[in-house]
């Protein structure tokens, strides 16, 4: 069985893709075993409860420091001591005691096809405004490992989408939530459970296990 923590920072449809697919067995051989959120307000806490998984807040607002929150996150993570860390829609850095204890087992979903429009200040809605002002024809999204840099670790799976005339970022974000963010992650998850990915010379592989 694989344990698995989702952190969170707002809506928490990404989350919701998880928990939709494990219902539907599209997940197997996994276990949500808590939520963490920065964001006291999150929907996506709300989204953890009404599925009797444990809701945890964690804010660098809440410590003096970003180093004293990076001790505490770490630790909290440690003393969980999932399989495998999903970060669904997070807004926060991870720190690089984290990413090293938890080296190829922590996964990100990033709204657009990696390395194109990605690392810092790409978040979000801001992610599709600049696909929008850019004038790409397709953009997508991609989930890969995390590693010390931002957006930068092994690709395990990207899914395009077709930008459409008359698109706002509102809409361009809702496409690729839909069509690519909700199917890759949870279908990530699915393969690591199965034990089909593996990373190789800092690449994922897909294997039919
Ligand atoms: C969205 O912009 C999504 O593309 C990105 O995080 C944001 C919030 O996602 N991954 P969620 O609804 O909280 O899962």
């Amino acid at each position: 069985m694989l344990k698995i923590v989702v952190c969170v920072s707002g809506g928490g449809t990404n989350l919701q893709a998880i928990l939709d697919a494990l219902e539907q067995n599209r997940i197997t051989n996994t276990e949500i075993i808590a939520v963490i959120s920065n964001n006291t307000k999150a929907k996506a806490l709300e989204r953890a409860a009404s599925h009797n998984i444990p809701g945890i807040v964690l804010s660098p607002r809440s410590y003096p420091d970003r180093e004293t929150f990076n001790e505490a996150f770490t630790a909290k993570i440690c003393e969980l001591a999932p399989d495998l860390v999903v970060l669904a829609g997070f807004l926060v850095r991870i720190p690089p005691r984290m990413v090293a204890e938890f080296s190829n087992r922590i996964i990100n979903i990033h709204p657009s096809l990696i390395p194109s429009f990605c690392g810092v200040g790409y978040y979000g809605l801001k992610v599709h405004e600049k696909v929008l002002e850019r004038g790409v024809k397709v953009t997508g999204a991609t989930v890969h490992f995390v590693n010390e840099g931002m957006d930068e670790g092994p690709i395990i799976a990207q899914k395009a989408v077709y930008v459409e005339e008359g698109d706002t970022p509102e809409v361009l974000q809702r496409r690729v939530m839909e069509q690519a963010e909700w199917v890759l992650l949870p279908k990530a998850i699915d393969d690591i459970a199965c034990g089909r990915i593996t990373v190789v010379d800092n690449k994922a592989v897909f294997r039919q296990a």
